[in-house]
């Protein structure tokens, strides 16, 4: 807590609040408004463009100065040196692991990725041509009606069940969404190989042949799950944290955090970005895509630019678009018409008046898709792959929320701008 403090002066009556000043360890400060409602006034802030919704200790943003930290470690340090489960264990228990902790780890989550044999039967109730977001919202809340004993999230012991789980089977389940969907069988998991090269397995392999995966390929993929894994309080994470803040199923909050993160607003941007580019199809229209995204009354917007918070470059689309350079070179695609046509709206865009005044730079989800799609991952996995890589950030942030001697239930209050109190009418009198 500062020693500041902000006082609030209303200019009619002259009446006047004093309100604390906190401060983080890095980033702005805050004014605490927890008082203001008892005083009988509220802050209005849709979209909570200035609100922090609370503390946290898990990542770290600064938008203008394009840094992004998990647990104080820089994106690039950990892209570079680390792989997705140490990640996942660093955002969750807040320390990189000992080699010791690190294989203990692992072996745990080898030990859980398997779903419950009966959950294939759920797969089987959705049409063939379902999409995987679609079925992950779905799967992922029957979860909870499987493995009840990690359902109290008011218990540290079942939290942690219920956080590994989740983290050791939603890639069992976003497989299984795309094998479904081309109707090949489930492969099961195989805890021989990595974290990514089991996921890799279970989308590619089938029964009837050997499969070994690509060693570049899976390190680029586990780079997009670290680039992914956590973000702060975005859409999906807020989401998380508010459902869970009711003391609801663990399972059924992911799913909920599954569900905002699908909109194209949000992780959908991976999958709307390829569209995008395959819409465009040839650099001669770049020119009539820009002036589309520039026009008020067209709803199109250039997907894969801008960002609520990063306003100068996101540091994740710097790696992104340093592997999406190593991938395509490993598949001899570098000459791949999509990823050119991208490189020629990115030179455009980053020159155009309109973009560079607003602030609208590329974001992680510009590079993301192409790197996934010359994996031959197709465009409805993209957001799938997301949320499995997320999952690492949502249940971290929602065990930091239940742990937090802070926590309540979320109950936001709003301004009200309806009708002011009226009496009934009866139907024969009403015009
Ligand atoms: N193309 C054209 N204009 C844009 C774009 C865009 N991609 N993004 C923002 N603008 C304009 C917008 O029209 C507005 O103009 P004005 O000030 O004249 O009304 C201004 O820039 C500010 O935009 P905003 O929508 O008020 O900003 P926001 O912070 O609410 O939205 C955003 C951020 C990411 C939703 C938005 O930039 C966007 O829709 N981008 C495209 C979708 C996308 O790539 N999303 C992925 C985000 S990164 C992955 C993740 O973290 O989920």
């Amino acid at each position: 807590m500062s020693t500041q403090k902000v006082k609030i002066t209303f200019s009619g009556s002259g009446r006047q609040i004093d309100l604390p000043v906190i401060e983080g360890t890095l980033g702005p400060e805050a004014i605490d408004t927890r008082s203001l409602s008892s005083q009988g006034v509220l802050t209005y802030d849709p979209g909570f463009l200035s609100t922090a919704s609370c503390a946290s200790n898990i990542t770290f943003i600064d938008g203008d100065a394009g840094l992004l930290y998990y647990r104080g470690y820089p994106i690039e340090q950990l892209a570079e040196h680390s792989d997705f489960l140490e990640v996942a264990y660093l955002l969750s228990f807040g320390e990189l692991p000992t080699s010791e902790q690190k294989a203990a780890f692992v072996e745990k989550i080898g030990h859980q990725t398997m779903v419950h044999d009966q959950m294939a039967n759920f797969f089987h109730g959705f049409r063939r041509d379902a999409h995987p977001m679609a079925v992950m919202v779905g799967v992922v809340g029957a979860m909870s009606a499987f493995y009840r004993h990690s359902a109290d999230p008011f218990d540290p012991a079942q939290r942690e069940s219920a956080a590994l789980r989740l983290l050791a089977k939603v890639p069992t389940i976003a497989a299984w969404s795309y094998k479904y969907n081309i109707g090949e069988p489930f492969m099961y998991p195989q805890n021989r190989f990595s974290y990514s090269e089991n996921f890799l397995h279970m989308m590619f392999a089938t029964p009837c042949e050997d499969y070994q995966p690509n060693p570049i390929l899976a390190r680029a993929l586990d780079r997009i799950f670290i680039l992914h894994a956590d973000h702060e309080q975005n859409a999906s994470s807020s989401t998380v944290r508010v459902a869970g803040s009711s003391g609801a199923n663990p399972f059924a909050c992911i799913a909920a955090g599954i569900a905002c993160l699908w909109g194209p607003l949000h992780g959908g941007a991976n999958e709307a970005t390829l569209k995008m580019l395959e819409q465009i199809g040839d650099a001669s229209r770049i020119g009539e895509f820009i002036k589309r995204a520039k026009d008020k009354a067209d709803s199109f917007r250039l997907m894969g630019f801008g960002h609520r918070v990063y306003k100068n470059m996101d540091p994740r689309a710097a790696i992104m678009r340093q592997t999406c350079h190593e991938v395509l070179n490993e598949l001899g695609l570098n000459d791949d018409p999509l990823f050119n046509l991208a490189l020629e709206l990115e030179k455009i865009a980053l020159e155009d008046e309109y973009f560079i005044d607003k602030k609208l730079y590329p974001n992680v989800d510009f590079y993301s898709g192409i790197v996934m799609r010359a994996m031959g991952i197709p465009n409805s996995m993209f957001t799938a792959i997301f949320a499995l890589a997320r999952t690492a950030g949502w249940v971290a942030q929602w065990k930091e929320m239940i742990a937090s001697p802070e926590h309540r239930i979320a109950r936001p209050r709003q301004l009200y701008t309806g009708a002011t109190r009226r009496d009934f009418v009866t139907i024969d009198r009403r015009h």
